[in-house]
């Protein structure tokens, strides 16, 4: 697997995987190169037994700049076609484990995309969200409009969109795009705590309760409980549950083992 634009570490703690953006000069801009990387790592984390949640950031000076312009600057609409090279971000919305994205600085174009593409994301009081494509003759590609709309509604999300105007981590906090604030200092820490929680739980229930979450943005809301309904009843094939329910009743914490 090669990671020469993102570092990775598959067990940077018991469970928790973390990947990190690693083109400083350039803000983590999205090179195609990069994405194809994330998209590998995340095959490859998704599959591994000893993973139960990723981390996604950019490290404390920036999350992403976006898509890479001067990769993309001379390219006609054919090229574009060609290359599709969004369809390499599918699979960050194909990972069955969740990813918490850890953002400090700006987080822009495909920056803001990547981050909304996570399931959570946990920001820095340096963080700048946006989608400034308009400003340089295009627009949101990665799904910019679809769930910044759907995180913020349509008329933050509008302005957002048609200005290309930043928004800081106050403002995305109010407006629901991101789960919480924590000083620069403890970002990787604060993330590590959520993901921590989340890993001592069943991996079994957790994948599918995010598949359940997630199926909101494609299900009418009789679907979508039907389909929640489904993977409830699921998580009573799995040990996991066993072990829970037991555990709750001989007061004593629960082991999960992910079967
Ligand atoms: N692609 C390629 N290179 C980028 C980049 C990007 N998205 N963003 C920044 N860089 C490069 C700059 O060209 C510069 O390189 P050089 O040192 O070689 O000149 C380096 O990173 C540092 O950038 P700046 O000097 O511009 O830094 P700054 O602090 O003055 O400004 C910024 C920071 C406001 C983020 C500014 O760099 C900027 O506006 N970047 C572009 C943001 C943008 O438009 N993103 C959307 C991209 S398109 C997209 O993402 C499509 C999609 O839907 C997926």
């Amino acid at each position: 697997m090669a990671t020469e634009f993102i570092k990775v570490n598959p067990q940077i703690e018991k469970h928790i995987a973390l990947i990190e953006l690693n083109r400083p000069k350039e803000l983590n801009a999205l090179s195609r190169e990069l994405m194809l990387e994330i998209r590998d790592t995340l095959r490859v984390l998704d599959e591994d037994d000893n993973v139960r949640v990723i981390i996604l950031t950019g490290g404390e000076k920036v999350f992403a700049a976006g898509a890479d312009i001067k990769q993309m600057a001379t390219a006609t609409a054919i090229d574009m076609l060609n290359i599709d090279q969004f369809s390499t971000w599918d699979q960050i919305k194909k990972t069955k484990k969740p990813i918490i994205a850890a953002v400090s600085g700006f987080a822009l174009g495909g920056g803001c995309e990547l981050a909304m593409t996570c399931d959570m994301i946990i920001a820095s009081e340096t963080a700048r969200f946006g989608q400034p494509e308009i400003k340089i003759g295009t627009m949101p590609g990665a799904g910019g409009t679809q769930r910044l709309t759907r995180a913020i509604g349509k008329v933050r999300a509008m302005e957002m969109v048609l200005t290309g105007k930043f928004i800081s981590a106050e403002e995305a906090l109010q407006a629901g795009l991101i789960n919480r604030i924590v000083p620069v200092e403890v970002l990787r820490d604060e993330t590590l705590k959520l993901a921590r929680e989340i890993a001592k739980l069943s991996p079994v229930s957790v994948k599918l309760a995010k598949e359940s979450v997630n199926n909101t943005f494609n299900s009418t809301l009789d679907e979508g409980l039907v389909f929640e309904r489904k993977n409830f009843y699921l998580t009573f094939a799995s040990e996991d549950q066993k072990e829970g329910m037991k555990a709750f009743v001989e007061k004593r914490v629960a082991e999960f083992k992910g079967r």
